[in-house]
């Protein structure tokens, strides 16, 4: 659909190899311009979290630098604000910095699902959660585009592994994929038309993303209305002339004019029809324009107001998961503190592959808590980041730890350890730092841990014997100090788990299927990742999805949920009931007990981060379309509400829920009507079918009573509910007739 006036005109002017130019990237970060025809060529760059401009050469894997730019938290950090409001603040500034290094596409968010934690790119995902992950994503959309710089959501679909990437199948049931790995798209889509959205290289039910008519057509325009260009990953394009059909307009990088060849020889030889050429070719054009000409003339960067930014944002992903007897906040001279640690001094704030930021600046946390403290506070590295560990440094550091009152240990995963391109063995921080950690909580008992890690580690072995827990993910380029402003109070931390940190890897329920074989890798735990998975099974987990901590306290009140027209409201007040200013995470889920197919025992349906003055209260509203209920059938190929009373509960985390409302919803009528095929079960539990069937049966019993005692005998009545009607007719129970009479009854009473 054209919007702009000139693309029919210039599209009407332009010869088929032209056209053909157009499907392919000119270089390794632009697409193709024919300036006779007025169409501009247009810059993209990777994102997400920083805008990573290569103006000579390039490459996909970060191993050559871009210029400067600011490095904002990634996605692991970012997302763990819970805040559209902030996230879609942060858009804006990447926007501003892609004007200024005239970048028309940003290449972001990336919102796949963290389907197990050792997946080497969980950093740059936002959330297990696909509520999560489509709000925040949504918001990240609006901020870039609201500067006039595109995005490019990705990575479209079932990118939740390095592995293989770009053989691998995902092996996916429709229902899993439609309810687990499709929705935060089709949110984003649907509420930001974001300008792009890139497929993944991997394959979804054996075919390649690239090349996948169901998801780049069926489901991504028609259903979901994208109006965008479908851009490859790069070099995600197996073969171009099927990739074009499918629905992939553009193929990135260049292929010097290769595929082009075959797109030309595809038309010529009728194998390839040209409206399928002219339907990307008009959305290319669209996004040239549309790119040239959102670019501001004299776009300037403020480097320092970005770095601020970058610091007020590193501060709300902050999460606070252990503050025993509030030894949190520090206060300045309170008491000798020690840093020990690498990390603290060589902050990692980032992950590796194609979004690596080269920072305008970089801070770093030890310089940043003793401008916090007033004072030279002595420092150890206590270990080296890469390589070997050496008793040398573990020594000083235990010596010094001794020495000080309260200890912050700054521990962590290396950048060797997690990385686009490959996947973590295990969930294990290393093991010098460990074996460390024990020395130190011999030496001293007032220590501090504060985390730098991309993904999930396990902290299950030590976690209880040190008083305070710090997961500062990744932060940025200016996370030193924000971390510092975190253990010196100057900011109240708010961040939230959005991934669970489970005991042990073994509990992770991807562990077994993780990350496939022989180019398939199967979901086999379906629905039930993260949360849903060990809330389900009410399995230990070390800390919940939702789940930190905050120098205040929260008190819920006043909690009311009604469900207006399409639509469940739920409101709730909420009290500081502490002495410092907060902000609390409130989060609502759904439940529905005794559904009548399987389904996590809770689901988020919204969230909210409000921030509290001390000792004061704020009436919190919430709400969520009562579409969002709805589970996908797969035997019916619908989305349906099952009618019944659902479970609203208003939570703090997923696993500190402070209060459970009932609320009934009417449903849809059942997605798979009555037939002879249904089952004498699925007929009692009709509403319609019911009444029906019993009356019928009344007759049928007198008639022949050895029916009769097989209906009234518990446990024959058992095996019969699970027997089709079709089953009755067999028997003689009841004729053809009689069965597509009772079938015809229930269509009556239900039309
Ligand atoms: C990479 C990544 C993708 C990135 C693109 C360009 O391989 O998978 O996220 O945007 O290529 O660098």
């Amino acid at each position: 659909m054209s919007v702009h006036p000139q693309t029919e005109t210039i599209l009407a002017g332009l010869t088929l190899e032209q056209k053909a130019s157009l499907l392919s990237g000119a270089t390794f970060w632009e697409t193709e311009g024919i300036e006779e025809a007025g169409i501009p060529s247009i810059i993209v760059s990777d994102g997400p979290h920083g805008v990573r401009r290569q103006s000579t050469g390039g490459d996909h894997l970060g191993l050559l630098d871009g210029e400067p730019a600011t490095c904002f938290p990634p996605a692991v950090g970012l997302g763990s604000s819970w805040d559209p409001e902030l996230v879609e603040r942060v858009g804006e500034a990447l926007g501003r910095e892609a004007q200024a290094k005239r970048v028309s596409v940003l290449l972001g968010p990336g919102i796949n699902i963290k389907r197990d934690p050792r997946c080497g790119r969980n950093f740059e995902y936002l959330s297990e959660d696909p509520l999560h992950a489509g709000v925040l994503g949504s918001a990240f959309v609006r901020g870039v585009q609201s500067q006039g710089v595109g995005t490019s959501l990705k990575h479209y679909a079932a990118n939740n592994q390095e592995t293989d990437r770009l053989r691998v199948s995902a092996e996916i049931d429709t229902r899993t994929l439609r309810e687990l790995y499709l929705p935060a798209f089709r949110r984003v889509v649907t509420e930001t038309q974001p300008w792009t959205v890139m497929c993944s290289y991997n394959k979804v039910n054996g075919v390649f993303a690239s090349e996948h008519n169901w998801l780049l057509n069926t489901v991504l325009r028609d259903e979901w209305g994208f109006e965008g260009v479908v851009v490859s990953d790069w070099g995600a394009v197996r073969d171009r002339v099927p990739s074009l059909a499918a629905g992939l307009d553009l193929e990135m990088p260049s292929t010097n004019g290769r595929t082009d060849a075959d797109v030309v020889a595809a038309v010529q030889n009728g194998s390839l029809e040209i409206a399928v050429v002219d339907t990307a070719v008009r959305r290319l054009i669209e996004l040239a324009l549309k790119g040239h000409e959102g670019l501001w003339p004299d776009a300037e960067l403020d480097v320092d107001g970005q770095h601020a930014i970058a610091r007020e944002v590193a501060g709300r992903s902050i999460v606070l998961l252990r503050n025993e007897d509030a030894i949190l906040p520090l206060t300045p001279g309170a008491g000798p503190v020690a840093v020990i640690g690498e990390f603290a001094r060589t902050p990692r704030y980032q992950g590796a592959g194609s979004s690596q930021i080269v920072p305008t600046r970089l801070d770093n946390a030890l310089d940043a808590i003793r401008a916090a403290a007033g004072e030279d506070v002595p420092f150890a590295p206590g270990f080296v980041l890469e390589g070997e560990s050496d008793p040398v440094l573990a020594d000083e550091a235990v010596r010094l730890a001794a020495s000080a009152e309260t200890v912050l240990y700054f521990a962590g995963l290396p950048s060797s350890a997690e990385s686009e391109g490959f996947d973590r063995e295990d969930i294990e921080l290393p093991a010098d730092q460990v074996a460390l950690l024990e020395r130190l909580i011999e030496a001293n008992s007032r220590i501090v841990v504060v985390l730098s890690n991309g993904a999930v580690v396990r902290v299950s072995d030590w976690n209880e014997r040190v008083p305070a827990l710090i997961e500062g993910w990744l932060l940025g380029q200016a996370g030193g100090g924000a971390i510092a402003d975190v253990l010196y109070g100057v900011v109240n931390p708010s961040g939230r788990l959005t991934e669970s940190i489970p005991e042990r890897l073994q509990d992770v329920p991807a562990y077994t299927s993780f990350p496939g074989e022989h180019g398939s890798v199967r979901y086999a735990e379906g629905l039930y990742v993260g949360y849903r998975h060990y809330d389900t099974r009410e399995a230990a987990v070390t800390y919940p999805f939702g789940f930190g901590l905050s120098y205040t306290t929260f008190g819920y009140s006043h909690e009311v949920v009604r469900v207006e027209g399409d639509t469940v409201r739920v409101s709730v007040q909420v009290t500081n009931t502490g002495t410092r200013d907060g902000r609390e995470v409130v989060q609502v889920y759904s439940a529905l007990p005794g559904a009548e197919v399987s389904r996590p025992v809770h689901e988020l349906r919204a969230f909210t981060s409000v921030a509290i003055p001390a000792g004061k209260t704020r009436e919190v509203e919430l709400s969520f379309p009562v579409s969002d209920l709805a589970y996908f059938s797969t035997a019916a190929d619908v989305w349906s509400v099952e009618g019944g009373t659902y479970v609203i509960e208003i939570a703090a985390s997923s696993r500190d829920i402070r209060a459970r409302l009932d609320i009934q919803i009417e449903g849809d009528p059942s997605p798979i009507p009555l037939s002879v095929n249904s089952t004498l079960g699925e007929w009692f539990a009709h509403p319609v079918g019911a009444p029906i069937l019993n009356a019928a049966f009344a007759q049928v019993l007198a008639a022949t009573p050895a029916v009769g005692g097989m209906l009234n005998d518990p446990h024959l009545r058992k095996m019969a509910e699970q027997m089709p009607m079709s089953q009755m007719v067999a028997f003689g129970a009841i004729t053809p007739e009689q069965a597509q009479g009772l079938v015809d009854a229930v269509e009556q009473a239900s039309a």
